[in-house]
C-alpha cells in the first residue's frame, strides 16, 4: 500500500532518521507499542526514555518490552519534564495524544500546555535532521482544544528551523488520527516558550 495509514506512516518516518545506538523518546508510552518499536530500532547500544503519567501504562509497556526493558527507562512523569531526564542529542521522538486505550479512566488525557512544552523542549534536544512525530486524536472531549493549540504552535515555528507536515487520510470514518511531523533543519536556540 503506497498511502500508509497514519500510525504506520509515523513509524516509517522515524525509521528513516533514527540510527542504531541513538537515544530516543516516547513521550506517551501508553500500552508500549511505540516504545517497543523504538527499542527495536535503536538496538542494544541505544536507549529509549518513555514517559507516562499512569503507572498502569508503564506496567503495560514494561510487559510488552520483555527483555528490551534493559535498553529503556520508563518514567512516571509528565513529558513536559523531559529536559530534566534526557540529554541531547536525541535521534527522534514520538507522541500519541489522547487517552490510554482500554483504560478504566478515559479522563486522563494529554493536555495542550504540557504537550506543547514537551515538543518545544524536545526540539532543542533533537539532532539536526531528526524527526518528532505527533499522532493527533480529536474525537474525545478536550481533543479539539489540544489539536487547535498544537496547530497554532507548529505553524509559528520558523521554516528555516523546522519543517512541519500534516498527513491524514481524508475519507475515513470515526475520527481517525492525523499526523504532525517536525523535521529539525538546523541547530538553533529554542526560545523560552511564552503563553
Ligand atoms: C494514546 S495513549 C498512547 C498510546 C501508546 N503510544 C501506545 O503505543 O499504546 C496516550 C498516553 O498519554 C499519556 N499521557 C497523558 N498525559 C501525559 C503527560 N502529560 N505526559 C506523559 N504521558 C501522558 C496517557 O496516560 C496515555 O497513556
Amino acid at each position: 500500500m503506497m498511502l500508509k495509514r497514519v500510525l504506520p506512516m509515523t513509524k516509517h518516518l522515524i525509521a528513516q532518521t533514527v540510527e542504531p545506538g541513538e537515544t530516543v523518546v516516547d513521550a506517551t508510552a501508553g500500552n508500549g507499542n511505540d516504545t517497543l518499536f523504538l527499542a527495536e530500532l535503536v538496538g542494544e547500544d541505544g536507549h529509549v526514555f518513555a514517559f507516562d503519567v499512569q503507572q498502569a501504562a508503564l506496567d503495560a509497556t514494561s510487559a510488552r518490552l520483555g527483555t528490551l526493558n534493559d535498553r529503556t527507562t520508563l518514567l512516571l512523569e509528565s513529558h513536559d519534564k523531559v529536559g530534566q531526564f534526557v540529554e541531547g542529542p536525541i535521534g527522534g521522538a514520538m507522541f500519541n495524544l489522547g487517552y490510554l486505550p482500554y483504560s478504566d479512566d478515559l479522563s486522563i488525557i494529554t493536555k495542550p500546555k504540557t504537550t506543547i512544552q514537551a515538543i518545544h523542549t524536545l526540539l532543542g534536544l533533537l539532532k539536526k535532521g531528526g524527526i518528532i512525530t505527533i499522532s493527533v486524536y480529536d474525537g474525545h472531549e478536550g481533543g479539539p482544544e489540544e489539536r487547535d493549540a498544537l496547530l497554532a504552535y507548529v505553524k509559528k515555528l520558523h521554516q528555516a528551523d523546522v519543517h512541519v507536515i500534516r498527513y491524514e487520510l481524508l475519507n475515513q470514518r470515526n475520527n481517525p488520527p492525523f499526523l504532525i511531523a517536525l523535521e529539525k533543519m538546523k541547530d538553533f536556540d529554542v526560545p523560552t516558550l511564552v503563553e
